[in-house]
């Protein structure tokens, strides 16, 4: 018997239209027991959320999540608002005992992270952050590869995520359409918007990250500030680069800016092993890159005149996700990712086993970032708490 789950979605943005919808689609392609309904939006301006409301096909919209959090009529509450939101709205809702899914970065920094993480466990609500990109099927297969064995003992883990929108110095900073440029919004600039994505990835595939080394730029020092109208101190980082030792004894590089001229997301990564390695990039993101040096069960080397990478194209239906969506050799695309993952976390629901990555789990990319920025201070190497 299907059972309905009433969403309380809160911003009406960029992710405010992926989570929506993956509301819309989820139910249509995956089989499952709980059956997400639109049951009201919010945000603060009036004109916007009714509009919001009315195209995406919610019941009804509040202009203060105060106000969401409090209808007996809402199970899950979601948070697509800007980063220095997420705190207080997650201690609300986790004490009106609502489910939470809420978007990356988990917080501003950790100690904000570690109280959000003591509520949800308190009240024992479920929970998940959308770090999407673990969903586009070719990264899960990447997953699988890893998993299986097929990369043997790892050397390198390199990561890139570059855009190139913020280079003009006369682009404001703050307000509805600039938040990530004002550090008291966003708490930091590429490292938790980009590279909590890259360090997610990298931490699921690759394991946990021990110390890193870091530096950070921010090559427009002043901006207007587009609530004020004042010149303000930019305070967020414009690009970072760190080096890091995982674990398992790999070494990782990982690069990110928004001063990539032609670059508009890419975000790509590579895992080099003994036997083996991957590689991704998101602007080509229905293939995996794979180079088999032997094989995982015998040891065994693939005769040398056979090396080489193949390219395989992630729309078979033993691939992940693909069973659900269309014939082999046709590709979903990005939506498709939040659509998955909250196919992932309706799962939960029913088996009871928690979705990954829960809070818990985006704490740990919060203390990576946290100890990239801190190094990038003191120039020192910091270990990972
Ligand atoms: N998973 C991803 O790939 C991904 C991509 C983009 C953004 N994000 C994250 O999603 C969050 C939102 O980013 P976005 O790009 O959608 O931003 P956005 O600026 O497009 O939308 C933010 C929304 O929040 C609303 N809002 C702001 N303050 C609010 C408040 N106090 N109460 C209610 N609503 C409020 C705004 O009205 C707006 O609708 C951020 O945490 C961001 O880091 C994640």
């Amino acid at each position: 018997m299907s059972s309905p789950l009433n969403i309380g979605m809160i911003g009406y943005g960029f992710m405010g239209r992926a989570h929506s919808n993956a509301y819309r689609q989820v139910s249509q392609f995956f089989s499952l027991k709980h059956k997400p309904v639109l049951k009201a939006c919010c945000a603060r301006k009036e004109d916007k959320i009714k509009a919001f409301a009315e195209n995406w096909g919610y019941e009804s919209y509040e202009t203060d999540w105060r106000k969401l959090i409090a209808r007996k009529d809402i199970d899950v509450i979601d948070i697509g608002s800007p980063n220095n939101t997420h705190k207080e709205i997650v201690l609300a809702a986790a004490k009106a005992g609502k489910m939470i899914l809420c978007e990356k970065p988990l917080a501003m920094n950790v100690a904000e992270g570690e109280e959000m993480c003591d509520a949800v466990e308190k009240a024992g609500v479920a929970n998940m952050v959308w770090f999407n990109y673990r969903r586009v099927p070719a990264i899960s297969l990447a997953k699988q590869v890893v998993d299986e064995g097929r990369i043997g003992r790892p050397f390198h883990y390199r990561a890139l995520y570059l855009q190139d929108w913020t280079i003009a110095a006369d682009v404001p900073q703050g307000g509805a359409a600039l938040w990530r440029l004002d550090v008291d919004v966003a708490g930091s600039g590429v490292t938790g918007d980009l590279l909590a994505h890259s360090i997610d990835t990298a931490e699921w595939l690759n394991g946990p990250i021990q110390r890193v080394s870091a530096a950070t730029e921010t090559f427009v020092k002043e901006r207007v500030h587009a609530e004020t109208g004042k010149v303000q101190k930019v305070g967020i980082d414009d690009a970072c680069m760190f080096m890091a030792f995982f674990k398992n004894g790999s070494m990782g590089t990982f690069e990110s800016t928004r001063y990539a001229r032609g670059r508009k997301n890419f975000n790509t990564f590579e895992l080099n092993g003994e036997a083996g390695s991957i590689y991704f990039d998101l602007e080509d993101p229905q293939y995996l890159q794979y180079f088999k040096y032997a094989d995982p069960k015998t040891g065994a080397k693939i005769e040398s005149h056979l090396t080489g990478w193949q390219k395989i194209h992630v729309t078979n239906g033993e691939h992940p996700y693909m069973k659900h969506w269309w014939v082999p050799g046709c590709t979903i695309g990005y939506e498709h990712t939040f659509t998955n993952a909250l196919a992932d976390f309706l799962e939960s629901l029913e088996t009871g086993k928690p979705v990954q990555p829960n809070f818990r789990t985006a704490l740990q990319t919060q203390k990576v970032c946290d100890a990239v920025l801190a190094s990038a201070k003191s120039g020192q190497w910091v270990e990972v708490g």
